[in-house]
């Protein structure tokens, strides 16, 4: 197993739409361990596989600990997920995001959904489900689809984000930059 990085806003290869995997073999198994793997150590409850810029319909995620401080470890994995019916009843989350850190906001979606997918020994499974489970599936279908969850909330309030994001990825650029010329001048400056 491997940690892998987490790509964060504004990283364009989170807007990209995943590709159905073929069917779940060892190389999937590993990926989908390098996910958890991953999601346990940000902390987080769900990771899906364009986040770490794998681009194949895959997401991870662990709930148990969100329901019940005294749970253990409960890890689901889903290949190819689908919802097949969402219920016309909503339910509100205060929704996060492991590409989008620190930013917390209300998304209204479906309290329930039926979900069909591939488990870890390539069997198909339907899931019904329900509160923070359906709202965390949700979200990590909607990564791979490309789509985040700022985009659910107001225009106003998305683009002071993304704002905020695209800001920072310059600033780091910048430093980045600036460290790499000063260990340039360096041997310059030492001879002097
Ligand atoms: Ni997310």
């Amino acid at each position: 197993m491997a940690l892998r990085p987490i790509l964060i806003l504004p990283d364009k290869r989170l807007r990209q739409k995943a590709q159905p995997i073929a069917a779940v073999d060892d190389a999937i198994r590993a990926l989908m361990d390098d996910m958890l793997e991953t999601m346990y150590a940000a902390p987080g409850i769900g990771l899906a596989a364009t986040q770490i810029g794998e681009m194949k319909r895959l997401l991870v995620l662990d709930v148990a600990k969100r329901q019940d401080e005294e749970a253990s470890a409960e890890p689901m994995v889903f290949a190819n997920p689908d919802i097949v019916w969402s219920s016309e009843e909503l339910s509100t989350y205060n929704e996060g995001c492991l590409s989008i850190p620190e930013i917390y906001e209300e998304v209204e979606r479906p309290a329930r959904i039926r979900v069909r997918y591939l488990d870890r020994d390539n069997r198909q499974q339907e899931i019904e489900a329900d509160g923070i489970l359906a709202t965390c599936l949700q979200h990590e279908i909607d990564h791979l689809n490309g789509v985040l969850f700022i985009d659910h909330i107001s225009r106003l309030k998305r683009e002071m984000i993304s704002k905020k994001f695209v800001k920072a990825a310059k600033r780091d650029a910048e430093d980045a930059k600036q460290d790499k010329d000063e260990t340039e001048a360096r041997p310059a400056r030492l001879e002097g």
